[in-house]
């Protein structure tokens, strides 16, 4: 019998990062208008639950549609990609990159995975149970941040990136073109890159995906202040505020905020902050920028990409591309 080797996990992330970076995001983006959150923040250990929760809601599509593409397509994925490596950046739970190391296991070409995340909790828990399904595949979980660490990504052998689920849709224009470039930059010709994208569509299915009748969305989303309560001694009074989600037309997105119902004074003393909120003034936390795969197809060419596969759903909802870094 595969010995199960044991999973490896190195740390990147300053260990205190709440005095630091997520003091630093604080300050610029709740110190600033239009005021906005970073939504790395949202996924301490409740918010990760939440959102494994969301994935598995009715309106909640984009899980299942991808998991259905990558069910349909992962044994051509993993011939193309030729890789002997799988890293997945923001990997969560790696419930659905199973498809991918079933299909890797059946061509015997992968010897390591290394999934990347923020949530440790989350990524010792997945980098466990992935070694014990998978015995003989070294994993080397990265407790790391995907918009700063692409740089010390491992090097050797041909490497695939999964970025999946739509994280991409999460990161701001400017901020995907940075990530898009530093990971063609840290990535050699041959290597490739599998993302998913969430696809523009009827707006009326894209509010309830967001707006649940559950109240996960709203819950995860209001979880950022739960995070800046306990980290940075913040006295954000949930009951206070409501959750606000709409569609931007004009940057074909998701829009997620959190409205304060009355004028409110909040302090902030590990951000060293103080604001003050006037009724039904709003707070971006994350956005969910949705796709067209054309535009994608360029945004990959500019960073250095070229598509090799494109997969989507039978009802166009949701899309995976292969792409290959081109030389340079
Ligand atoms: N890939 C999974 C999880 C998506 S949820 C899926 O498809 O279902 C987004 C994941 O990205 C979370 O696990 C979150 O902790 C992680 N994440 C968000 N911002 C990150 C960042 N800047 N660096 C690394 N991980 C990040
Ligand atoms: C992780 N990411 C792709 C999710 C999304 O759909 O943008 C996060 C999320 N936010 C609210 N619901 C889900």
């Amino acid at each position: 019998m595969t010995q199960v080797k044991t999973p490896v996990v190195q740390r990147l992330l300053d260990p205190d990062w709440a005095a630091g970076t997520l003091a630093d995001d604080v300050r610029r983006g709740l110190g600033a208008l239009p005021r906005t959150l970073p939504p790395k923040w949202l996924y301490d250990d409740h918010g990760s639950a939440l959102f494994d929760e969301i994935t598995r809601l009715p309106e909640y599509y984009p899980t299942e549609r991808e998991r259905h593409i990558l069910q349909s397509n992962a044994s051509a994925i993993a011939q193309q990609s030729g890789a002997s490596t799988l890293i997945e950046l923001g990997s969560g739970t790696s419930d659905k990159t199973r498809t991918l190391l079933d299909a890797f296991a059946a061509t015997g070409q992968l010897e390591r995975f290394v999934p990347v995340d923020v949530s440790e909790a989350t990524l010792r828990r997945a980098a466990d149970e992935i070694s014990h399904a998978y015995p003989g595949l070294q994993v080397e979980a990265i407790v790391g941040d995907f918009t700063l660490h692409l740089g010390q990504l491992p090097t050797g052998g041909t490497r695939m990136v999964a970025f999946l689920g739509g994280t991409i849709g999460n990161l701001y224009v400017e901020e995907r073109a940075a990530f898009l470039g530093a990971l063609a930059d840290s990535l050699a010709p041959g290597d490739s890159l599998l993302l998913g994208f969430d696809l523009v569509k009827d707006t009326n299915r894209l509010i309830s995906a967001y707006d649940d009748a559950q109240g996960l969305t709203a819950e995860f989303v209001l979880n950022s202040l739960r995070v800046l309560n306990r980290e940075l001694d913040a006295d954000f009074d949930l009951q206070a505020f409501s959750y606000v989600p709409f569609w931007d037309p004009h940057m074909e997105r998701m829009d997620l905020r959190v409205r304060s119902e009355m004028p409110q004074r909040v302090r902030i003393p590990g951000a060293r902050l103080e604001i003050d909120l006037g009724s039904g003034e709003e707070i971006r936390v994350e956005i969910s920028s949705k796709f067209r795969p054309e535009g994608i197809r360029s945004e990959l060419a500019a960073a250095g990409f070229d598509v090799t596969g494109a997969y989507t759903d039978s009802g166009d909802d949701f899309a995976v591309v292969l792409a290959t870094r081109t030389p340079t």
